[in-house]
């Protein structure tokens, strides 16, 4: 937790006086859930119940959530699966965030600009041949609404920062991240300019010529070019003065208001607290076995909520769990290695080198593949392997990732093996293989039904006509 997101004394007090109040709500529908089905007295006695549950996350309510505008959520739809925000008008954020794959790509690393198709039919264009992959595994976009999340992206690089201007800390010149209306609103700034994305390479459209020439702000940047080409659209331009009192005419509709209805859409679409894990919190029904062992691991001998804690499985934090490095990494243009050295690369403190956030584990089971890099394509695999990072990157073969065809060197970045693993601080867990069984019937309990779907789904058609990905 970034101490700016917890700053303020009184918000801690009401966290707890909170929790205490929901912990005796807990433990009285408990109580009755037992009274209804004393078999699960079979498995284990009520007070080892109840310590497990008081190590357990507070239920959510809407309280942890901004409150989302249905009309502007429902304009950001339109937006969010357009492909005119790219360069090329071929790459919508649907694209790489699709609901089809837990609302990730369904690819360890991703193809942007220059591929076709959706998750492992993905493939590169010849007419348009990517420069490279997308150096990390596309993150799944559940809960970004709560207002836990302070910190995005796998290195945490842009966070909420109330001693900057606009609020925020992001690797971009303060003076642009204004008009924002969160955190998650102005992470769209990002892929958009991303020539491998987005935006498309050199001097193929107008937005990568902007990109290139380094002009992203005012009129004619690269951000301006696509709030034209949005405002141009007669049906975006009546969706925008319908939605907001400052927007009367096209010429007023700019690229952070674009990004507000992305932001507001995906806060409504895939708002995440209705899975069997959910109902188990609210005490409105028990978890089965195995399931219920793996909760208590989870919670207790595996150590897993040391760092998936809270009601999303996240502390917000930074750790170095040895996940192994494939794909290009984060090296600069004129650096030749294929490291990504995480949080290191944000803070420079050595403390950091491969650490990584602490992903939400909510519906886990079907964001695969898993690591910052993407490595593993199985959640068991990934799990055991967690389980003894060290050990386990000595052994990791690239035949665990799912990646497109493309003709680069996706191994380099194990050559960094030995660094990844001796950054690694946990001691290794050992539990038997049933017991692993039950850690992942535990993950499966956090498959929301209600989030996969969505709440408006996939629009049939975009305002620009261009055609929406969905699987064939
Ligand atoms: C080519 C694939 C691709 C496209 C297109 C794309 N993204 Fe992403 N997205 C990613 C990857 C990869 C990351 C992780 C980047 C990192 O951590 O460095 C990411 C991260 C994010 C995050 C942060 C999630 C988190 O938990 O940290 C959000 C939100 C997001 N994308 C939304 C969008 C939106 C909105 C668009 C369209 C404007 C979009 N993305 C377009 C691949 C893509
Ligand atoms: C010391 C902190 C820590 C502990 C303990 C921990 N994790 Fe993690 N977990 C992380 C971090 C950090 C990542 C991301 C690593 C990366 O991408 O390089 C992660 C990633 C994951 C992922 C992949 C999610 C995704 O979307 O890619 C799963 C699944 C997971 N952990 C489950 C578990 C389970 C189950 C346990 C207990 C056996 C556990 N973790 C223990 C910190 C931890």
């Amino acid at each position: 937790m970034t101490i700016a997101s917890f700053a303020f004394e009184h918000d801690l007090e009401r966290v707890a006086h909170r929790d205490a109040f929901n912990r005796s709500r807990r433990h009285a529908a408990w109580e009755n859930v037992i009274k209804k089905r004393p078999s699960i007295l079979r498995i284990r006695d009520i007070d080892s119940i109840l310590n497990t549950i008081d190590g357990l996350p507070a239920p959510l309510t809407d309280a942890d959530f901004a409150p989302v505008n249905e009309s502007e959520a429902r304009l950001g739809q339109l937006l969010f699966y357009d492909p005119i925000l790219s360069g090329n008008r071929a790459v919508s954020c649907g694209t790489c965030h699709h609901p089809a794959f837990g609302t990730g790509d369904g690819l360890s690393l991703g193809l942007g600009d220059g591929g076709q198709g959706l998750g492992e039919r993905r493939v590169a264009d010849p007419q348009n041949m990517p420069e490279q992959r997308i150096p990390r595994n596309a993150p799944a976009l559940f809960n970004l609404g709560a207002h836990e999340f302070t910190v995005l992206f796998h290195d945490g690089r842009i966070e909420v920062d109330p001693d900057r201007p606009g609020g925020l800390r992001t690797p971009l010149d303060a003076d642009m991240v204004a008009g924002f209306a969160s955190l998650l609103s102005a992470q769209t700034m990002f892929p958009v300019l991303s020539a491998d994305e987005m935006a498309g390479h050199y001097s193929e459209n107008d937005v990568s010529q902007a990109v290139r020439r380094g002009v992203l702000t005012g009129e004619g940047g690269a951000w301006d070019i696509i709030a034209r080409r949005v405002a141009d659209i007669p049906e975006y331009a009546n969706g925008f003065a319908a939605t907001y009192d400052h927007i009367n005419t096209p010429d007023q509709i700019g690229f952070a208001d674009i990004s507000n209805a992305i932001a507001a859409f995906m806060e409504f679409e895939w708002r995440s607290d209705t899975a069997p894990f959910d109902a188990h919190l609210r005490g409105h029904d028990v978890l089965q076995e195995p399931a219920a062992t793996g909760l208590a691991l989870f919670y207790g001998e595996a150590g897993c909520a040391a760092c998936h804690s809270g009601p999303f499985m996240t502390d917000h934090d930074f750790h170095a769990m040895g996940a192994p490095q494939i794909g290009p990494g984060k090296a600069a243009r004129f650096e030749s290695h294929a490291r990504d050295e995480g949080r290191y690369r944000v803070t420079g403190d050595a403390a950091d080198l491969y650490a990584f956030r602490t992903p939400s584990l909510r519906n886990v089971a079907l964001t695969a593949p898993y690591g910052h890099a993407g490595a593993h394509s199985d959640l068991r695999a990934f799990v055991v392997a967690h389980l003894d990072p060290a050990a386990s990157l000595a052994t990791y073969d690239i035949a665990a990732a799912t990646l497109p065809d493309l003709s680069v060197d996706d191994a380099k970045g194990l050559e960094d093996i030995a660094a990844i693993a001796a950054a690694v601080t946990i001691e290794p867990v050992q539990i038997s293989d049933e017991q692993v069984t039950a850690l992942i019937a535990f993950l499966d309990t956090l498959t929301d039904p209600a989030a996969l779907v969505g709440r408006l789904g996939i629009p049939q058609s975009v305002p620009s006509g261009l055609p929406v990905d969905r699987l064939r």
